[in-house]
């Protein structure tokens, strides 16, 4: 057992205490982040991008999700590890359930899955079976090719009223977080006091109870030079990247991270 579970971070949202959420893909950084006190660890099929040089996070695959999460496990200091369920996984309850015994056997504590109010079936019997869920709700990376973009979502009052209506019926058929990503700030308050599990927020503003970010862009790191409006490089100012994780999770603590200038 690691020392954060699912228990930690349900005493948190109920104490009002934020907590703090960054990806991590191999053991030093999770060790780093870990020992900095960042509460969550995420093995995002972000590493499709981020280390594998694709650009979407379609090419990941299991092996590549039970590697990094192999990697990071034996770095982790006491850090709560979620790994994702990469594209086309859910597609079927029989590879939802193979993908996600392959990730909790490699040492994650949660797998996260990116859909909607379609998946309830799915979650409910992953939990049942013993595999807690985050549901990821909002920009959801694996279906750009239907979006059209990475763009903000839940901006107009139908779409926000169906991503509260599906944050309810996950939490309803069993899913132990939610995360958001990049939705307007006021909807992203309105489903974390709509739901009583645990919520983090990417692009989601200050109000959900917990914040991730990819590790390499708090780091100021990318191929462009740009960084997404909802994030702030945490490296000016300090001597070395462990401090960086530290004055992230010093600022999420304090509610000085996001800003307005990261919200949409
Ligand atoms: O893959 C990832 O890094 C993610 C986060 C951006 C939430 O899913
Ligand atoms: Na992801």
């Amino acid at each position: 057992m690691p020392d954060i579970t699912l228990t930690t971070l349900n005493k948190l949202k109920q104490s009002g205490e934020k907590f703090a959420c960054l990806t991590a893909y191999d053991a030093l950084f999770a060790h780093l982040q870990s020992s900095a006190g960042v509460e969550l660890l995420l093995i995002g099929d972000s590493l499709g991008m981020v280390l594998q040089g694709h650009d979407t996070t379609l090419p990941v695959t299991v092996e590549d999700m039970e590697y990094h999460t192999r990697a990071v496990k034996r770095g982790n200091q006491g850090a709560l590890i979620m790994s994702d369920l990469p594209f086309m996984t859910c597609a079927t309850l029989e590879r939802a359930l193979d993908a996600s015994t392959r990730l909790m056997q490699a040492g994650a504590h949660v797998v996260k899955l990116e859909g909607a109010g379609w998946l309830a079936e799915t979650i409910s019997v992953l939990t049942r079976n013993g595999i807690p869920v985050c549901a990821h709700l909002g920009l959801t990376p694996q279906s750009v090719n239907v979006t059209g973009g990475y763009k903000v979502q839940g901006r107009e009052e139908t779409q926000a009223r169906e991503l509260l209506a599906d944050a309810i019926a996950l939490e309803q058929a069993g899913a132990a977080l939610l995360l958001l990503e990049c939705v307007p700030s006021s909807l992203a308050a309105e489903i974390t006091r709509s739901v009583s599990i645990p919520v983090i927020g990417i692009g989601a503003g200050p109000d959900t109870d917990g914040q991730m970010l990819v590790m390499h862009d708090m780091l100021g790191l990318s191929t462009t030079g740009r960084l997404a409006r909802f994030v702030r490089n945490f490296m000016p100012g300090q001597p070395d990247i462990p401090s960086a994780f530290k004055a992230y999770v010093a600022a999420v603590k304090a509610g000085e991270f996001p800003a307005a200038e990261h919200e949409f």
